[in-house]
């Protein structure tokens, strides 16, 4: 008998959560094909559950084609063989549940894949009963009907010989986006929703949610985002969505890039909220494609300051560094060089004990690094080949395409997750379907386990304090602004009581003397043997310190 999680008893159970997300390609291998799988991550609940976290959240692994990793998905409720079967899933859902674990799945509901049976059966004919599950225009002059791009490259629209029309797809052309304007595609959803509740899942991860609504004008635009980013009157289309959620007692968090702050209290706001949390990713610089360069800290500062003030007494903060779309944190923000451990450690600190529900990435707590190819066919994600074609016929050189792709590509974050330090890493013991980063003989769970002052034990601390003490729960955040470009300070206080954040995010020692009404100082957790002595600290690089205080 599986554990009982009541949700409906306990509906807030996200806020005092930290979250874990697996990418279950790249997890553990359990049947030697060199792909991971849901038995993989059976096998490793105990790590998981040694990391403290109570909820993981599952890049998707149901049927599909696979041209986007499991975002193309054909069949919602049939699992892809390569990962294993519906009972694997259900083993997994109740072996989590009887951890304390709750689960949440990915769900792909802006497009589906176009062998999906909907899209097999739309394309058909203008009368088929699911032409209008899919977005159709008539060619323009014998062309595309306006200039809306792919996020993929190229026009947004693809032809369809049967029916004469265009259909349109924000992403790739196997990824035909949903008519959200038909009600039908929310019946049809909600079903699925219903059918992965009553088999034990907690939540749902909403893939590219903010795109749900397109603009029906269907006019050319000049801002791209006008045609299907947050375009008005998606509220309607999401308000219509959150019963199903509401309706099931599924905790919800909305991928929803490019939603300003001030507008997200329409998303989250606590009770009439569409969702309970957003990913937003004004940190990340997330639509910066393929460039390289870093954040700077002010900039940073900045960016998730805006959020955690915004949303105070308001909503939610979903709180992350890393997914499996970003570069590994330590070499998009850190220094994976020469201080990789220490600046790790910093990030951790510095983003994980904002208000909010952090989030972790797999391999992040770890401090992986981006991979280090030096070929293109080392690579898999779609996106990254499109990129390297598009520059090379526009007559880049491969090194230097091979060097953005290094700095931006998603499958810095899709390597196989290191366990040891032998030629497969533990992940398999046959050759991975994307190569081990180079360095994982020195970066892997065996060895971080062993050394005290692993950024792995160090991540351990900090979920043990935060899901332990009710201020880094609920306290206030205030930033103490620096007005520089090395230090992130921030409290978190209820009453008299608080906590004091104070990070160095730069490879230089930076000065910073704690203000006079944090008092009584005690160090609880540090990245470092040298420990502050006086108010007037001078910071080392990547240095980070977790004070309690107690205001006169
Ligand atoms: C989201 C996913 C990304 C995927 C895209 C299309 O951004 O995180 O991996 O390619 O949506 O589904
Ligand atoms: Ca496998």
């Amino acid at each position: 008998m599986s554990k009982l999680i009541n949700n409906q008893a306990n509906p807030n159970w996200w806020q005092n959560a930290v979250g874990y997300q697996i990418y279950p390609k790249s997890f553990l291998d359990s049947n030697h094909d060199g792909i991971g799988d849901l038995q993989g991550i059976i096998q490793k609940i105990p790590y998981i559950k040694s990391l403290g976290v109570n909820f993981v959240w599952l890049s998707p692994f149901f049927a599909s084609p696979n041209v986007d990793n499991g975002y193309d998905v054909s069949d919602y409720q049939a699992i892809d063989p390569q990962y294993g079967s519906l009972n694997d899933t259900l083993e997994m859902i109740s072996k989590f549940h009887d951890n304390d674990i709750r689960v949440v799945f990915d769900l792909v509901i802006n497009h589906t894949s176009d062998q999906h049976k909907w899209f097999e059966e739309a394309k058909k004919s203008v009368t088929n009963p699911y032409h209008d599950f899919y977005i159709w225009r008539k060619p323009v002059a014998g062309h595309v009907p306006n200039n809306w791009v792919s996020l993929f490259g190229g026009s947004a629209w693809t032809y369809n010989q049967a029916t004469d029309e265009y259909y349109y797809h924000l992403f790739a052309k196997q990824q035909p986006d949903l008519n959200w304007e038909n009600p039908k595609v929310h019946q049809a959803v909600a079903k699925i929703i219903d059918w992965w509740a009553k088999r034990g899942v907690d939540g749902f991860r909403l893939d590219a949610i903010s795109h749900l609504k397109k603009n029906q004008s269907f006019k050319d635009v000049i801002d791209q985002e006008d045609a299907m980013n947050n375009v008005p009157g998606i509220d309607q289309l999401l308000a219509g969505l959150s019963t199903d959620f509401k309706r099931n007692h599924l905790m919800t968090v909305g991928e929803a890039g490019g939603v300003p702050v001030t507008g997200a209290k329409r998303w989250v706001a606590a009770k009439t909220g569409y969702f309970n949390m957003i990913f937003q990713f004004d940190h990340v610089s997330f639509w910066e494609k393929f460039t390289v360069g870093k954040v700077d800290v002010a900039q940073l500062r900045q960016a998730l300051s805006n959020w955690q003030t915004g949303l105070e007494g308001i909503g939610w903060n979903a709180l992350f560094l890393e997914n499996h779309d970003l570069p590994r944190a330590v070499s998009y923000f850190g220094n994976d060089t020469t201080m990789r451990a220490q600046s790790a450690t910093a990030l951790a600190m510095m983003y994980f004990l904002m208000k909010g529900t952090p989030f972790i990435y797999q391999g992040q707590e770890l401090g992986m690094t981006n991979e280090n190819f030096t070929h293109i066919d080392q690579y898999r994600d779609l996106d990254s080949k499109r990129f390297y074609k598009e520059e090379l016929a526009k007559g880049a050189s491969p090194e230097d395409i091979l060097f953005k792709l290094r700095s931006k590509s998603r499958d810095n974050a899709r390597t196989p997750f290191p366990w040891d330090a032998s030629p497969t890493g533990g992940f398999s013991d046959h050759t991975p379907w994307i190569d081990m980063n180079a360095n994982h003989d020195a970066i892997n769970v065996a060895t971080e386990t062993q050394e005290p002052e692993s950024v792995l034990n160090f991540y351990r601390k900090l979920v043990h304090l935060r899901l332990t003490d009710p201020v880094l729960l609920n306290g206030q955040y205030q930033l103490i602004d620096t007005h520089d470009h090395q230090l992130y300070v921030y409290t978190r206080e209820t009453g008299k009581t608080g906590y004091l954040i104070i990070t160095n995010l730069s490879d230089n020692p930076a000065a910073f003397t704690i203000p006079s009404p944090y008092q009584h100082l005690k160090l609880v957790l540090s990245n470092t043997a040298a420990k502050p002595t006086a108010r007037a600290l001078t910071l080392a690089p990547w240095c980070a310190y977790l004070c309690k205080y107690e205001r006169n």
